[in-house]
Protein backbone atom coordinates (compact mmCIF):
# COMPACT_ATOMS: atom_id res chain seq x y z
CA UNK A 1 0.00 0.00 0.00
CA UNK A 2 1.91 3.49 -0.58
CA UNK A 3 -0.28 6.96 0.73
CA UNK A 4 -1.96 8.85 -2.22
CA UNK A 5 -3.37 12.44 -1.85
CA UNK A 6 -7.38 12.99 -3.28
CA UNK A 7 -6.28 16.08 -5.88
CA UNK A 8 -9.62 16.05 -7.16
CA UNK A 9 -13.13 15.08 -6.42
CA UNK A 10 -16.34 15.87 -8.71
CA UNK A 11 -19.89 14.97 -8.67
CA UNK A 12 -20.99 13.24 -11.84
CA UNK A 13 -24.32 12.10 -11.07
CA UNK A 14 -26.56 12.28 -7.78
CA UNK A 15 -25.09 9.30 -6.49
CA UNK A 16 -21.68 9.20 -8.26
CA UNK A 17 -18.73 10.68 -7.32
CA UNK A 18 -15.41 10.92 -9.49
CA UNK A 19 -11.81 11.46 -7.29
CA UNK A 20 -8.05 11.54 -8.89
CA UNK A 21 -5.57 10.27 -6.89
CA UNK A 22 -1.76 11.39 -6.78
CA UNK A 23 1.39 9.39 -4.71
CA UNK A 24 2.09 11.50 -1.78
CA UNK A 25 5.32 11.47 -2.36
CA UNK A 26 5.56 12.27 -6.64
CA UNK A 27 6.66 8.89 -7.40
CA UNK A 28 5.84 7.28 -10.72
CA UNK A 29 2.14 5.04 -10.82
CA UNK A 30 3.37 1.42 -12.55
CA UNK A 31 1.44 0.45 -15.36
CA UNK A 32 -1.90 -1.00 -15.71
CA UNK A 33 -3.78 -2.30 -18.13
CA UNK A 34 -7.43 -1.90 -19.33
CA UNK A 35 -9.84 -3.14 -16.83
CA UNK A 36 -7.62 -3.27 -13.51
CA UNK A 37 -8.72 -1.95 -10.56
CA UNK A 38 -7.13 -0.43 -7.13
CA UNK A 39 -8.00 -1.37 -3.08
CA UNK A 40 -8.85 1.54 -1.06
CA UNK A 41 -7.87 1.29 2.56
CA UNK A 42 -10.78 2.19 4.15
CA UNK A 43 -10.04 2.16 7.54
CA UNK A 44 -13.87 0.41 9.46
CA UNK A 45 -15.26 -0.64 6.32
CA UNK A 46 -11.95 -2.24 5.34
CA UNK A 47 -10.28 -2.54 1.61
CA UNK A 48 -12.60 -1.42 -1.10
CA UNK A 49 -11.71 -2.23 -5.15
CA UNK A 50 -12.49 0.58 -7.65
CA UNK A 51 -11.56 0.03 -11.49
CA UNK A 52 -9.49 2.60 -13.10
CA UNK A 53 -10.64 5.09 -15.54
CA UNK A 54 -8.94 5.98 -18.48
CA UNK A 55 -9.99 8.49 -21.20
CA UNK A 56 -7.99 9.37 -24.76
CA UNK A 57 -5.36 11.82 -23.71
CA UNK A 58 -5.26 11.29 -20.01
CA UNK A 59 -2.23 11.55 -18.18
CA UNK A 60 -0.64 8.75 -16.46
CA UNK A 61 0.51 10.61 -13.34
CA UNK A 62 -2.95 9.68 -11.28
CA UNK A 63 -4.93 7.23 -10.68
CA UNK A 64 -8.93 8.22 -11.43
CA UNK A 65 -11.82 6.00 -10.23
CA UNK A 66 -15.62 6.93 -9.60
CA UNK A 67 -18.01 5.50 -6.96
CA UNK A 68 -21.99 5.19 -6.52
CA UNK A 69 -23.02 5.71 -2.91
CA UNK A 70 -24.88 2.97 -1.79
CA UNK A 71 -26.72 3.73 0.99
CA UNK A 72 -28.13 -0.28 1.64
CA UNK A 73 -24.34 -1.33 0.99
CA UNK A 74 -21.52 -2.15 3.76
CA UNK A 75 -20.05 0.83 3.74
CA UNK A 76 -17.36 1.32 1.82
CA UNK A 77 -18.90 3.52 -0.71
CA UNK A 78 -19.69 5.93 1.86
CA UNK A 79 -16.49 6.01 3.58
CA UNK A 80 -15.39 7.03 0.09
CA UNK A 81 -17.82 9.85 -0.63
CA UNK A 82 -16.71 11.19 2.70
CA UNK A 83 -13.15 11.83 1.68
CA UNK A 84 -12.46 14.95 0.76
CA UNK A 85 -9.51 17.04 -1.83
CA UNK A 86 -6.20 16.59 0.38
CA UNK A 87 -6.87 13.27 2.15
CA UNK A 88 -4.60 11.23 2.10
CA UNK A 89 -5.51 7.32 1.83
CA UNK A 90 -3.78 4.36 1.66
CA UNK A 91 -3.91 2.74 -1.98
CA UNK A 92 -2.89 -0.86 -3.64
CA UNK A 93 -0.96 -1.63 -6.93
CA UNK A 94 -3.19 -2.25 -9.93
CA UNK A 95 -4.15 -5.83 -10.48
CA UNK A 96 -5.99 -6.73 -12.78
CA UNK A 97 -8.76 -10.06 -13.02
CA UNK A 98 -10.69 -8.31 -16.27
CA UNK A 99 -8.21 -7.72 -18.68
CA UNK A 100 -8.79 -7.89 -22.29
CA UNK A 101 -7.63 -11.29 -24.22
CA UNK A 102 -4.53 -9.83 -27.25
CA UNK A 103 -6.67 -10.58 -30.81
CA UNK A 104 -8.19 -9.37 -33.85
CA UNK A 105 -11.59 -10.17 -32.98
CA UNK A 106 -14.23 -7.82 -32.74
CA UNK A 107 -14.78 -6.63 -29.17
CA UNK A 108 -18.93 -5.75 -27.33
CA UNK A 109 -18.31 -3.67 -23.44
CA UNK A 110 -21.78 -4.10 -22.24
CA UNK A 111 -21.98 -1.82 -19.08
CA UNK A 112 -24.45 -0.84 -16.72
CA UNK A 113 -24.96 1.64 -14.46
CA UNK A 114 -21.37 2.34 -12.67
CA UNK A 115 -20.39 -1.05 -14.32
CA UNK A 116 -19.52 1.74 -16.88
CA UNK A 117 -15.54 2.50 -15.33
CA UNK A 118 -13.56 -0.49 -16.44
CA UNK A 119 -14.74 -0.58 -19.42
CA UNK A 120 -14.32 3.37 -20.65
CA UNK A 121 -10.53 2.34 -19.76
CA UNK A 122 -11.16 -1.16 -22.49
CA UNK A 123 -12.23 1.46 -25.10
CA UNK A 124 -9.85 4.13 -24.61
CA UNK A 125 -7.19 1.78 -25.19
CA UNK A 126 -9.21 -0.38 -28.13
CA UNK A 127 -9.54 2.95 -29.81
CA UNK A 128 -5.97 3.77 -29.80
CA UNK A 129 -4.89 0.06 -30.76
CA UNK A 130 -7.96 0.47 -33.93
CA UNK A 131 -9.31 -2.56 -32.69
CA UNK A 132 -13.18 -2.81 -33.74
CA UNK A 133 -15.26 -2.67 -31.34
CA UNK A 134 -18.72 -1.70 -29.77
CA UNK A 135 -20.08 -0.03 -26.30
CA UNK A 136 -23.01 -0.84 -25.07
CA UNK A 137 -23.97 1.53 -22.23
CA UNK A 138 -27.33 0.98 -19.77
CA UNK A 139 -28.72 2.38 -16.89
CA UNK A 140 -32.20 3.25 -15.40
CA UNK A 141 -32.84 6.90 -16.93
CA UNK A 142 -30.30 9.21 -18.71
CA UNK A 143 -30.09 11.23 -15.63
CA UNK A 144 -28.32 8.20 -13.56
CA UNK A 145 -25.66 7.07 -16.34
CA UNK A 146 -22.03 8.78 -15.23
CA UNK A 147 -20.02 10.11 -18.26
CA UNK A 148 -22.87 9.59 -20.59
CA UNK A 149 -22.14 12.76 -22.52
CA UNK A 150 -18.18 12.59 -22.38
CA UNK A 151 -18.85 9.00 -23.69
CA UNK A 152 -20.88 10.17 -26.46
CA UNK A 153 -17.78 12.43 -27.26
CA UNK A 154 -15.22 10.27 -27.14
CA UNK A 155 -16.86 7.20 -28.68
CA UNK A 156 -19.28 8.37 -30.85
CA UNK A 157 -19.24 5.81 -33.58
CA UNK A 158 -18.85 2.46 -30.95
CA UNK A 159 -21.57 3.73 -28.04
CA UNK A 160 -25.64 3.05 -28.13
CA UNK A 161 -27.24 4.02 -24.78
CA UNK A 162 -29.93 1.90 -23.61
CA UNK A 163 -32.49 3.74 -20.98
CA UNK A 164 -34.61 1.76 -18.74
CA UNK A 165 -37.75 4.67 -18.34
CA UNK A 166 -37.53 4.80 -22.54
CA UNK A 167 -36.15 1.94 -24.68
CA UNK A 168 -34.56 -1.06 -22.86
CA UNK A 169 -32.13 -2.62 -24.11
CA UNK A 170 -33.36 -5.84 -25.42
CA UNK A 171 -30.18 -8.42 -24.93
CA UNK A 172 -31.30 -11.03 -27.08
CA UNK A 173 -31.76 -8.89 -30.18
CA UNK A 174 -28.39 -6.90 -28.91
CA UNK A 175 -26.30 -10.20 -28.50
CA UNK A 176 -27.71 -11.91 -31.47
CA UNK A 177 -26.00 -8.62 -33.49
CA UNK A 178 -22.52 -8.92 -31.86
CA UNK A 179 -22.23 -12.92 -31.68
CA UNK A 180 -19.27 -12.93 -33.39
CA UNK A 181 -17.39 -10.65 -30.43
CA UNK A 182 -15.69 -10.96 -27.46
CA UNK A 183 -18.03 -9.92 -24.75
CA UNK A 184 -16.84 -7.53 -21.78
CA UNK A 185 -19.63 -7.39 -19.03
CA UNK A 186 -19.95 -5.00 -16.02
CA UNK A 187 -22.90 -4.06 -13.97
CA UNK A 188 -25.26 -5.83 -11.37
CA UNK A 189 -25.01 -9.73 -10.96
CA UNK A 190 -29.05 -9.64 -12.84
CA UNK A 191 -27.52 -8.22 -15.57
CA UNK A 192 -24.26 -9.84 -15.88
CA UNK A 193 -26.63 -13.33 -15.35
CA UNK A 194 -28.98 -12.53 -18.43
CA UNK A 195 -26.38 -11.28 -20.93
CA UNK A 196 -24.36 -15.02 -20.13
CA UNK A 197 -27.90 -16.71 -20.78
CA UNK A 198 -28.46 -14.35 -24.07
CA UNK A 199 -24.84 -15.26 -25.27
CA UNK A 200 -25.87 -19.23 -25.08
CA UNK A 201 -28.86 -18.46 -26.81
CA UNK A 202 -26.71 -17.14 -29.60
CA UNK A 203 -23.95 -19.87 -29.66
CA UNK A 204 -21.25 -17.75 -28.08
CA UNK A 205 -18.54 -20.22 -25.90
CA UNK A 206 -18.61 -19.34 -22.64
CA UNK A 207 -14.85 -18.48 -22.91
CA UNK A 208 -15.98 -15.76 -24.93
CA UNK A 209 -17.84 -13.50 -22.35
CA UNK A 210 -16.00 -12.13 -19.64
CA UNK A 211 -17.50 -10.60 -16.61
CA UNK A 212 -16.76 -8.21 -13.60
CA UNK A 213 -19.60 -7.24 -10.59
CA UNK A 214 -19.66 -3.96 -9.93
CA UNK A 215 -21.35 -4.63 -5.99
CA UNK A 216 -20.19 -7.07 -3.43
CA UNK A 217 -22.87 -9.74 -2.66
CA UNK A 218 -25.19 -8.13 -0.24
CA UNK A 219 -26.45 -10.40 2.55
CA UNK A 220 -29.64 -12.01 1.93
CA UNK A 221 -32.20 -11.91 4.27
CA UNK A 222 -32.65 -14.96 5.73
CA UNK A 223 -29.21 -15.97 5.77
CA UNK A 224 -28.15 -18.56 8.53
CA UNK A 225 -25.05 -19.17 10.33
CA UNK A 226 -23.43 -22.56 8.59
CA UNK A 227 -20.22 -24.63 9.90
CA UNK A 228 -17.14 -24.84 7.45
CA UNK A 229 -14.77 -28.16 7.81
CA UNK A 230 -11.39 -27.39 6.56
CA UNK A 231 -10.46 -30.71 5.33
CA UNK A 232 -6.49 -30.60 5.93
CA UNK A 233 -7.08 -29.81 9.67
CA UNK A 234 -10.42 -31.56 10.93
CA UNK A 235 -10.75 -27.25 12.35
CA UNK A 236 -14.32 -26.17 12.26
CA UNK A 237 -15.88 -22.85 11.97
CA UNK A 238 -19.30 -21.20 11.95
CA UNK A 239 -19.66 -18.28 9.66
CA UNK A 240 -22.13 -15.92 10.59
CA UNK A 241 -24.83 -13.94 8.65
CA UNK A 242 -23.06 -10.85 7.10
CA UNK A 243 -19.73 -12.53 7.42
CA UNK A 244 -18.09 -14.42 4.32
CA UNK A 245 -15.91 -17.90 4.62
CA UNK A 246 -12.70 -15.92 3.40
CA UNK A 247 -13.35 -13.57 6.23
CA UNK A 248 -13.78 -16.11 8.92
CA UNK A 249 -11.33 -18.63 7.94
CA UNK A 250 -8.39 -16.07 7.29
CA UNK A 251 -8.99 -14.34 10.87
CA UNK A 252 -8.59 -17.99 11.96
CA UNK A 253 -5.21 -18.31 9.86
CA UNK A 254 -6.27 -20.28 7.13
CA UNK A 255 -3.89 -19.20 4.04
CA UNK A 256 -5.95 -18.46 1.54
CA UNK A 257 -5.98 -17.33 -2.33
CA UNK A 258 -8.42 -14.83 -3.75
CA UNK A 259 -8.89 -11.53 -5.59
CA UNK A 260 -11.86 -10.06 -5.92
CA UNK A 261 -14.20 -10.94 -3.14
CA UNK A 262 -17.54 -10.27 -5.47
CA UNK A 263 -17.36 -13.54 -7.11
CA UNK A 264 -16.38 -12.67 -10.95
CA UNK A 265 -12.24 -13.31 -10.63
CA UNK A 266 -12.80 -17.04 -10.12
CA UNK A 267 -9.81 -17.20 -8.02
CA UNK A 268 -11.12 -18.17 -4.54
CA UNK A 269 -12.92 -21.07 -6.13
CA UNK A 270 -12.44 -24.06 -3.74
CA UNK A 271 -13.64 -28.41 -4.30
CA UNK A 272 -16.57 -28.78 -1.83
CA UNK A 273 -15.98 -32.68 -0.11
CA UNK A 274 -18.96 -32.72 1.17
CA UNK A 275 -22.28 -30.25 1.93
CA UNK A 276 -24.37 -28.02 -0.37
CA UNK A 277 -23.28 -24.45 -1.45
CA UNK A 278 -25.56 -21.53 -1.69
CA UNK A 279 -23.71 -20.41 -5.20
CA UNK A 280 -23.76 -16.44 -5.00
CA UNK A 281 -21.11 -16.15 -7.70
CA UNK A 282 -21.44 -15.08 -11.60
CA UNK A 283 -18.10 -16.90 -12.22
CA UNK A 284 -19.44 -20.89 -12.22
CA UNK A 285 -21.85 -22.65 -14.83
CA UNK A 286 -25.23 -23.78 -14.30
CA UNK A 287 -23.61 -27.07 -14.68
CA UNK A 288 -20.97 -26.66 -12.26
CA UNK A 289 -23.21 -24.95 -9.66
CA UNK A 290 -25.93 -27.51 -10.06
CA UNK A 291 -22.46 -30.72 -9.43
CA UNK A 292 -22.16 -28.67 -5.79
CA UNK A 293 -18.81 -29.93 -6.27
CA UNK A 294 -17.16 -26.26 -6.76
CA UNK A 295 -17.86 -23.06 -4.95
CA UNK A 296 -16.74 -19.60 -4.83
CA UNK A 297 -16.29 -19.08 -0.67
CA UNK A 298 -15.82 -15.13 -1.39
CA UNK A 299 -19.36 -15.11 -1.21
CA UNK A 300 -21.17 -18.12 -1.84
CA UNK A 301 -22.97 -19.37 1.60
CA UNK A 302 -24.38 -23.04 2.39
CA UNK A 303 -27.13 -24.91 2.50
CA UNK A 304 -26.80 -27.64 4.10
CA UNK A 305 -25.51 -27.06 8.27
CA UNK A 306 -21.93 -27.98 7.68
CA UNK A 307 -19.95 -27.69 4.27
CA UNK A 308 -16.30 -29.74 4.12
CA UNK A 309 -14.04 -27.81 2.14
CA UNK A 310 -10.69 -28.99 -0.17
CA UNK A 311 -8.67 -26.53 1.85
S1 LIG B 1 -12.21 -13.84 -4.91
FE1 LIG B 1 -12.95 -13.52 -6.93
S2 LIG B 1 -14.50 -15.03 -7.15
FE2 LIG B 1 -13.90 -15.16 -5.08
Amino acid sequence: MTRFVIVEKSELTDRITSFVLKPEDGSALPAWTAGAHIDLELGNPGARSYSLIEWPGDTSDVYRIAVQREPEGDGGSIAVHELSAGDVIEVSEPKNSFELVDGDEPVALIAGGIGVTPLISMATRLSASGRPFSFHYTGRSAGVMACRERLGESFSDQLTCYFDDQAPIDLHQTVEQIRDHRLYVCGPKGMIEAVRSAAEAAGIPSDKVHVELFTSAAPVEGDKPFEVEVSSSGDVFTIPPGRTIIEVLEENGVDLMYDCQRGDCGICQTDVLEGVPDHRDVVLSEAEKESGKVMQICVSRALSERLVLDL
